[in-house]
């Protein structure tokens, strides 16, 4: 877009436009009890519900059953939703969707839930060689070819966005990577986003989640620009991450002002409704953003963190199972991303920091990088995340290690605001293993 900031100024052979998806949503306390009625209105007869085994006795899933139960839609629910999936656990996703003749599907979860239902429907509705659409260069990357059945999803998380993406992340096994799907095909048709299912949460759970929103809003801000994208295609080959846009710039914005607000206040009280509530609606802002935009660094980085790391636990996540939370892996290389990035777009990495409400006056475009990843280190301290990778048991001798993890990545990695190769990613990491 020429017209609305030099930014976005249009460079020979860029893209003409910038595409922005999204589902049909509803957000407000109770609106769980709207799920029956939307899967009448959407014809749905018979749907698979998508559900993990803590929340399969919980009272946001009896909702949604009660729901779906009197506007007379027969359900079966799936409850067997591994945390942070796995290829293996999508396959078993899939199997039960083929043997239930579903007409559609609804998910009650974190993204764990959700990303598993649209797998689930995607491989049922366009069947294939699971690699088939599993992004490059891991997987094939080929494009969903047709419709999927209609989804309904309803996030009991405040934080992954995924109920507003066409994004479905997984770690594939054989290669202990996290990669994902991406397809516009994936975005759910209605997302029911209900902030009354916050006051379960444990604060562990809002406090990684709340870094998995805000990271997502920083990196649509300072993911490279879309005019300045890599791989230029228009109309239908416009990838659904398209680098920052004004869209995405002014929802990112706005979830970061109530991530500087509301984060530590919804993670050391369940029963502050107004922080929790905020929250809410900042997640599905930075999903809608990141899902236009992209993510790149911080996430990027994070995969390798969490296909590594051996022995970490976290309360309020599934007991026994070695795990790092998606959005701790992805906040503990926050400021290291951003002490190095900066330089490329000062102005808009200041502009990050003073909407997560850090002090930015008197600072000059040098200290951008400072100023932001200062303001996100008060915000770790103050939700209780760990000092670094060096809290989970990586030191100097890992970096390697690390350096590799990431490289299939390197499609996400593409859409930082500067080039970064395998030394700088060594560096990067060497900076975030502690930061107080
Ligand atoms: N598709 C996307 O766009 C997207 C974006 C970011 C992350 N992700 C992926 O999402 C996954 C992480 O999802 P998440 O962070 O939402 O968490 P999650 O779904 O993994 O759930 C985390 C824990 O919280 C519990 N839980 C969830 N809601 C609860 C509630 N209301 N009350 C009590 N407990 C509750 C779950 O049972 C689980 O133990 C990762 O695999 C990550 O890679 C996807
Ligand atoms: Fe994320």
């Amino acid at each position: 877009m020429a017209c609305c900031h030099a930014d976005f100024a249009a460079l020979e052979g860029s893209d003409r436009g910038f595409t922005v998806g999204m589902p049909t949503f509803t957000f407000g306390p109770g609106v769980l009890a709207e799920a029956g009625d939307n899967a009448a209105a959407l014809g749905l007869r018979r749907v698979a519900l998508f559900t993990d085994r803590t929340l399969a006795a919980s009272e946001h899933v009896a909702k949604v059953k009660a729901s779906l139960a009197s506007a007379g839609i027969d359900h079966v629910v799936y409850d067997e939703v591994v945390i942070e999936p796995t290829d293996r656990s999508f396959h078993d996703a899939t199997r039960f969707a083929r043997e239930s003749d579903v007409d559609g599907y609804v998910s009650v979860g974190g993204g764990s839930v959700i990303d598993t239902c649209k797998a689930a429907n995607l491989y049922t509705s366009q069947p294939a060689e699971f690699m088939t659409y599993v992004n490059a260069p891991i997987g094939a990357g080929q494009r969903v070819p047709g419709a999927v059945k209609p989804h309904i999803a309803c996030p009991t998380t405040a934080g992954t966005g995924s109920e507003t993406t066409g994004i479905a992340i997984f770690t594939l096994t054989s290669m202990n990577a996290k990669t994902g799907i991406i397809s516009r095909r994936l975005i759910p048709t209605i997302a029911l986003v209900d902030p009354d299912v916050t006051r379960t949460l444990p604060a562990n759970v809002v406090a990684s989640t709340g870094f998995d929103c805000m990271s997502h809003a920083l990196e649509s801000i300072t993911a490279r620009l879309y005019p300045r994208r890599l791989n230029p295609a228009q109309g239908i080959g416009r990838p659904v991450s398209q680098g920052a846009n004004p869209f995405s710039d002014a929802l990112a914005t706005q979830a970061l002002t109530s991530v500087g607000q509301f984060l530590v206040r919804a993670v050391n009280d369940a029963a502050d409704t107004e922080a929790r509530t905020e929250m809410m609606y900042a997640a599905m802002l930075a999903g809608v953003a990141f899902n236009a935009a992209g993510c790149h660094l911080p996430h990027g980085l994070s995969y390798a963190v969490s296909g590594l790391v051996k022995d970490w636990q976290v309360k309020g996540y599934p007991e026994g199972k070695t795990l790092v939370p998606h959005g701790m892996a992805v906040v503990l290389n926050n400021p290291s991303v951003w002490r190095h990035t900066a330089f490329a777009h000062p102005e808009r990495h200041l502009k990050c920091a003073r909407a997560l409400g850090g002090s930015t006056s008197g600072a000059t475009h040098a200290d951008a990088g400072e100023v932001l990843a200062g303001r996100v280190v008060e915000l770790m301290r103050a939700a209780g995340m760990p000092n670094g990778l060096t809290a989970l048991g990586f030191e100097e001798a890992h970096l390697d290690a690390l350096a590799t993890g990431a490289e299939p990545q390197y499609r996400v990695i593409k859409n930082a605001p500067i080039d970064v190769g395998r030394d700088e990613i060594r560096r990067l990491f060497r900076a975030a293993l502690r930061y107080w």
